[in-house]
């Protein structure tokens, strides 16, 4: 597995720091709100793990899968295959999601979310690819904790096929193995 890594782009640590740095920001501005935080599955296992952890004022979980119905790039065919369980009307809603890309799945994830009425929404992103970004999405992600280079990652919940998801940090995936 490690042998397919080109390099580490971001370490345990690194990620570590900024999930702690993300946390307090998300206690703070949160405090008092009983903010409900959506991962979206699957990538956002690991970064919604370790963010729970450390946001120290009451919340609730909830989760959402959506998937495109065709290849790897998501396409903007998007579907639900797991909605929320939570009624969200009223409620403040933070979305918390590995990889801001194209921004066609987030942008699909928006939508679905506003339409259930939540008092807030917002986005938690923790890496953000601004230079692959659909032009035609205008949405912007209100906390970041890395904006990277346009370079296909894994690890740390990221997957290619479906694999690397458990790696503990974020690497450059080699372009032999997909190409
Ligand atoms: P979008 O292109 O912003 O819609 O991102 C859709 C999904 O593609 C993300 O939630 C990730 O699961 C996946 N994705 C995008 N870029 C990468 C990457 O560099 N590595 C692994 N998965 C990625
Ligand atoms: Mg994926």
């Amino acid at each position: 597995m490690e042998k397919d890594i080109q390099s580490v782009l971001l370490t345990e640590e690194q990620i570590q720091n900024k999930v702690k740095e993300l946390a307090e920001t998300l206690s703070r501005e949160y405090a008092g709100k009983d903010p409900v935080f959506v991962g979206v599955l699957k990538g956002v296992v690991m970064f919604f793990a370790d963010m729970m952890k450390r946001i120290n004022i009451p919340c609730q979980m909830d989760f959402m899968w959506i998937s495109s119905y065709s290849g790897t790039e998501s396409s903007g065919n998007m579907v639900v295959r797991k909605d929320v369980s939570e009624d969200l009307k009223g409620r403040h809603v933070v979305i918390l999601e590995d990889i801001f890309d194209t921004g066609n799945s987030l942008d699909y994830t928006y939508r679905h979310l506003l339409s259930k009425e939540p008092a807030s929404l917002k986005i938690c992103t923790l890496l953000d690819k601004p230079e692959r970004r659909n032009p035609r999405v205008t949405l912007q992600a209100d906390y970041v904790g890395f904006t990277i280079p346009n370079a296909f990652v894994v690890g740390y919940g990221l997957d290619y096929n479906e694999h690397y998801r458990n790696l503990p940090y974020v690497g450059i995936l080699s372009p032999k193995i997909y190409e």
